[in-house]
C-alpha cells in the first residue's frame, strides 16, 4: 500500500498513487476474469523521487504489486494468468534503477526499455500480443507530447489508459505566442482548435475568461482529443490539486470502453479526493503551526473545518439528479438503466450507488417512474426501463 510517509515535498504525487493503486488493483483483478493475459506498460517509469527501498512510491511499483496481487488471487481460484509489465525510462540513471527490478517480481515478466517513450510506441504495441489486455499509464514529466504519435498505443482494442496532463504548465501555455510552445501545444491538442474556442468563449463573455471557464475549455478539448484519437467511450478526468492552494496542478484522465471501467474510475476517484482533502488538511496545520510559531499542536484534521470535498461531492450529487431528470423523457418514451448511469457517471464525479439512490429516491417521490422494478427491489438494475410520469 502506498503510504504518505514516502511522499513528504511531493503530496500531489501521493494523491496520484492512491488512485493508480485503487484503479488497478480493482481493473487488472476484474479484467484477468476475461483476458488471459494482462499488460502494463509505463510510458515514463522512473523512478522519480523515489524515498522508498522497495519502490512502493512509483507508479512501476504500484502497479507490479497490483498484478502481482491478482495473479495470486486468481491462481487460489485455479486460474492462471499471464503478467507482463513494459516499462519505459529514458534517463540512463533511473533506468539504470529500472533495470534491476525483475528479481524482485519473480511471477511477472517485466521488460524495461532505456528509450524515449515516444520513439518506441510501435515496438511496444507490436510486442503486446494481440489477445492480452493493456493498461497504458503515461505521465510525463512536462506536457510536450504530440498526442498522434500515440495513437498506434491509444487506439489499440482491449485497453486503456491513463494520461497525466499536467494543466497548470498547460494552461500558462496556452497564453503563450512563441512558435515553439504554440506548435508544441498543438501537437498534444491537435484536434478542435482549442485556441478559437477561448477566444470565442472570451468574446462571448466580453471580459477575460475566469481560470474556471479556461480550465473547463482546455480539459473539454482534451478530452475530445482523447475520445477520438483513441476511439474511447468514456474519457474522464480527475483534478490534482497543488497541495497548499486551491489550483489544480495536474488532471489525470482516464479513457476506457467499457461502462465498468467508468464505475471502478469514480469509486477509486472518490478514494484519491478523500485522501487529498486528508494530506492538504495535514500540512495546512503543519504550515500554520510553523508559520504562526505556535506551539500547540492541532491534534485532529476536524479543526480544520468541514471536509473540503464533502461540498464537492455534495453539489456533484445535486447536479446528477438534474441530469438524471434530464436524461430520462417523458412517458411513454422511456431509458434503460444500463443507459442512463453511464452518462451520468461521465459528467459528475459521483459513484454508481449514488446514482441508484438518486433514483430510488426520485422514484419515491413519484418523479420516475420504473416500469420493470421488482416488489422489494431497493435500487434500479440495468434492464429497468425508466419514464418521467407524463
Ligand atoms: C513524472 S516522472 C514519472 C513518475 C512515475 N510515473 C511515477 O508516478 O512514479 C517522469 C519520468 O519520465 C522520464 N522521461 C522523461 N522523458 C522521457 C521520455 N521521452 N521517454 C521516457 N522517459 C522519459 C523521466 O526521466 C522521469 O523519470
Amino acid at each position: 500500500m502506498v503510504s504518505l510517509a514516502d511522499y513528504a515535498g511531493r503530496e500531489q504525487s501521493y494523491v496520484k498513487h492512491v488512485f493508480l493503486e485503487r484503479y488497478l488493483e480493482a481493473l487488472i483483478f476484474k479484467t484477468a476474469s476475461v483476458y488471459d493475459h494482462i499488460v502494463y506498460v509505463d510510458g515514463f517509469a522512473g523512478p522519480w523521487q523515489s524515498a522508498n527501498e522497495r519502490f512502493e512510491d512509483t507508479s512501476f511499483g504500484i502497479a507490479l504489486n497490483a498484478l502481482r496481487r491478482a495473479k495470486e488471487t486468481w491462481k487460489n481460484s485455479n486460474r492462471n494468468v499471464r503478467m507482463t509489465a513494459f516499462l519505459v525510462e529514458q534517463h540512463p540513471k533511473a533506468y539504470a534503477q529500472l533495470s534491476t527490478i525483475q528479481p524482485r517480481y519473480p511471477d511477472i515478466e517485466v521488460t524495461t526499455y532505456p528509450d524515449d517513450f515516444i520513439g518506441i510506441v510501435p515496438r511496444i504495441v507490436a510486442d503486446i500480443p494481440p489477445s492480452a489486455f493493456a493498461f497504458f499509464f503515461i505521465d510525463p514529466k512536462g506536457w510536450r507530447i504530440p498526442l498522434l504519435k500515440l495513437q498506434p498505443m491509444l487506439a489499440r482494442p482491449k485497453s486503456e489508459v491513463t494520461f497525466n496532463f499536467m494543466f497548470e504548465f498547460i494552461n500558462r501555455a496556452a497564453s503563450m505566442i512563441a512558435s515553439d510552445t504554440v506548435a508544441g501545444l498543438d501537437e498534444l491538442i491537435p484536434y478542435g482548435n482549442f485556441r478559437a474556442r477561448l477566444a470565442e468563449a472570451e468574446t462571448g463573455a466580453g471580459r477575460q475568461l475566469t481560470p474556471e471557464d479556461r480550465k473547463d475549455i482546455l480539459l473539454s478539448a482534451f478530452t475530445e482529443n482523447l475520445q477520438q484519437i483513441g476511439d474511447y467511450h468514456y474519457v474522464v478526468p480527475t483534478e490534482i490539486l497543488r497541495p497548499l492552494t486551491n489550483r489544480t496542478l495536474y488532471c489525470l484522465f482516464y479513457a476506457t470502453r467499457h461502462e465498468i471501467g467508468l464505475q471502478a474510475f469514480r469509486e477509486c476517484q472518490t478514494k484519491a479526493l478523500d485522501a487529498q482533502a486528508e494530506t492538504r488538511a495535514a500540512l495546512k496545520v503543519r504550515h500554520e503551526y510553523y508559520d504562526s510559531g505556535q506551539k500547540e499542536m492541532f491534534t485532529s484534521l476536524h479543526d480544520m473545518g468541514p471536509n473540503e470535498t464533502a461540498t464537492l461531492r455534495a453539489n456533484a450529487k445535486k447536479a446528477a439528479e438534474a441530469l438524471v431528470l434530464r436524461l430520462t423523457p417523458k412517458a411513454p418514451e422511456h431509458i434503460t438503466y444500463k443507459k442512463l448511469w453511464p452518462a451520468v457517471l461521465t459528467k459528475h464525479a459521483v459513484r454508481l450507488p449514488d446514482v441508484n439512490s438518486i433514483c430510488a429516491a426520485l422514484k419515491k417521490k413519484n418523479e420516475l417512474v420504473f416500469l420493470d422494478w421488482e416488489p422489494r427491489g431497493r435500487v434500479p438494475k440495468d434492464d429497468y426501463r425508466m419514464q418521467r410520469p407524463a
